[in-house]
């Protein structure tokens, strides 16, 4: 007891400490974002010379690797970053920086290129001034229409109707019909290395669609309605399609990797709607989804970068793009490190703002990361539970700023990865996209939210992803685990067993029952139907319990095919 006050006293000794670290951090790196965001911008940017006006370079690194391109996706979430501050009134000094961007796209969407001219695919050319082979990358157009919706919506509110019916409509239809039409095709993920199906494209082009419906309901051009909402209503189906039972989203339907991938944390950041609240259907950053895969997804970091090693369980990493990678020597990313801490704070937001969140089965081991005896149910923000949870996840979103500064060298600049050994930058130097990563992840951690895209009250007819508690997740039943264990103060019960979902036997990481019907100790896991299944309980700190020992089955259960079920045991020692 008194070893666990020490820790308890440490630990929020150390998160006052990190927290004023990154309070610092902000306040001196958030300029220099800004700046060398806009540097990156022709016509005078500072180090973007030679790009036309309102031309996006991707990093002024020339050779090794050359990102001298603009990028169309890279372009867009930049520019979407900067519309949404304009937008929101945290900086609008960047009106002709916005208006240049416009009149570049005009010209960029009709460059015949390797994928084609704007009729026959030649939006889905992911970047420009380059000749080589056509690598459609579908994302494109999507986030340039978000982008260019979002400052459509706040032009409109102005008054300013010339301009969004004459000048921004007609990209948005170019993008926006180019998505309807080919969102089915198969595409080259983000990295623009496997070409399959992408969790991140799929997402912003189901939001794309939506948000496009309702700009085109309000002004008036509904010819496009019906379409555009079918299609819509197919992605949103589709969507539900990469979440897999062992607990996250597979970002990509090929590729022959684990499919733990940045790609679904950024898809969640970048189709976060607060009037959405936590939302599993569009995997909202705060449904329980969305957070079991955000702890899968950095989980994967652990054992494969020499930077985390020795780092606790609840405690930060740096993450990279996906486990697997090796790119320029598959490092840690700064916007992938930081795109972890902007889905927390944008949790954050809605949990605050709601006044309660929901620990399920699929977001169980996530909230024990911060409270190891935390048991399913809804803590409204009166309770001591939801006081510890969003202190814990406050924290530990603020551990991934915190290893962002802990790796930005003297001068605040910002390459494409920071290494996995040392944490020295390597890679593109001053890549745009950690720029905006940068200022979006700080917005978000003062509690900006961004406009609503209209995820709100979403239906599908398709089965759904999660079970959100409810116990429908396809291939799934909710099993509650009640054991009838008498213990002393101090001691906890942990189930573990032969499934992912009871984590293979692995004694550290045993899920933890909850005490409060004492002395029924509780559980209730979503385990894979009709499947036999060995399982045991275990006491950590009880007299017979052999350090790192989970096995010897002595328990089975063989679950239903559907609905929930209910296992009472007693303890056997
Ligand atoms: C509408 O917005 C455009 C783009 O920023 C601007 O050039 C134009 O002056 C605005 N028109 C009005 C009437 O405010
Ligand atoms: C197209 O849609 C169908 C039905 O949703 C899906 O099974 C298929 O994988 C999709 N193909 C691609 C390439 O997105
Ligand atoms: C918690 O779950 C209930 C019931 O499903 C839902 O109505 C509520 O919106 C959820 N709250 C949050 C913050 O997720
Ligand atoms: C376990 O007990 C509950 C009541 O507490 C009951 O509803 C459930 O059917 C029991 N489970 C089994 C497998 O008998």
């Amino acid at each position: 007891m008194l070893f666990s006050t020490l820790c308890g006293f440490l630990a929020v000794g150390n998160a006052w400490a990190q927290s004023s670290t990154v309070d610092a951090y902000v306040a001196s790196q958030s300029p220099i974002a800004k700046a060398g965001m806009l540097a990156n911008i022709g016509p005078s940017g500072a180090k973007s010379e030679g790009a036309l006006a309102g031309i996006v370079i991707a990093s002024p690194s020339s050779v090794n690797p050359d990102y001298l391109y603009t990028w169309t996706r890279d372009s867009a979430l930049v520019f979407k970053a900067i519309i949404d501050q304009f937008t929101l009134g945290i900086d609008t000094t960047t009106r002709t920086e916005i208006d240049n961007y416009v009149s570049s796209q005009q010209i960029i969407q009709n460059v015949v290129n390797p994928s084609g001219s704007l009729t026959t695919g030649g939006l889905g050319e992911p970047k420009f001034n380059i000749d080589e082979t056509a690598r459609p990358q579908r994302d494109g157009p999507a986030l340039r229409s978000t982008a260019l919706i979002t400052w459509a919506n706040f032009l409109w509110a102005e008054a300013n109707t010339t301009y969004v019916t004459g000048t921004l409509w007609p990209l948005i239809l170019n993008d926006l019909n180019y998505v309807a039409q080919n969102w089915n095709q198969s595409t080259f993920d983000l990295w623009e290395e496997v070409q399959s199906s992408s969790f991140f494209t799929t997402a912003v082009q189901h939001r794309s669609l939506r948000e496009g419906v309702r700009l085109a309901n309000t002004i008036g051009q509904t010819s496009v309605v019906s379409g555009w909402t079918e299609q819509a209503e197919n992605l949103l189906c589709f969507l539900q399609s990469y979440w897999n039972t062992a607990g996250y989203i597979t970002a990509n339907t090929g590729g022959g990797r684990s499919g733990k991938d940045a790609n679904t944390v950024l898809a969640s950041i970048h189709t976060f709607d607060a009037a959405a609240g936590c939302d599993a259907l569009t995997f909202q950053p705060c449904s329980d989804v969305a957070l079991s895969n955000l702890l899968t997804y950095v989980d994967s970091f652990r054992s494969v970068f020499p930077l985390n090693s020795g780092i606790a369980e609840n405690q930060a990493v740096a993450t990279g793009r996906y486990p697997e990678d090796t790119y320029q020597g598959g490092n840690p990313w700064y916007l992938t490190t930081l795109a972890v801490a902007e889905q927390l704070y944008d949790a954050l937001i809605v949990w605050k703002a709601q006044g309660s969140l929901n620990v399920t089965s699929h977001s169980l081991s996530f909230f024990q990361l911060f409270d190891s005896s935390v048991a399913v149910g809804t803590y409204a923000s009166s309770t001591s539970t939801f006081t510890t949870l969003t202190t814990g996840v406050q924290n530990y979103a603020d551990g991934f700023v915190a290893k962002v500064a802990q790796f930005t060298p003297a001068g605040g600049s910002l390459s494409e990865q920071y290494s996995k050994t040392n944490g020295a930058q390597v890679s593109a130097v001053d890549l745009t996209w950690s720029y905006a990563a940068t200022l979006t992840a700080f917005d978000a951690r003062a509690g900006t939210v961004t406009a609503s895209w209209g995820a709100a009250g979403l239906t599908s007819s398709c089965s759904t992803a999660s079970g959100g508690g409810g116990g429908s997740s396809s291939g799934t039943v909710e099993v509650t685990f009640n054991v009838d264990a008498t213990t002393v103060f101090g001691q906890n019960i942990f189930i573990c067993g032969s499934v992912d979902e009871l984590q293979n036997w692995d004694p550290d990481t045993a899920l933890a029952l909850s005490s409060a019907n004492y002395p029924i100790w509780s559980i209730t896991v979503a385990l894979p139907a009709s499947t036999s299944i060995q399982y045991k309980y275990v006491n950590k700190e009880g007299l017979h319990y052999h350090l790192g020992s989970c096995h010897d089955p002595n328990m089975e259960i063989t679950t239903p095919a559907s609905g929930s079920f209910i296992e009472n045991d007693t303890w056997q020692s």
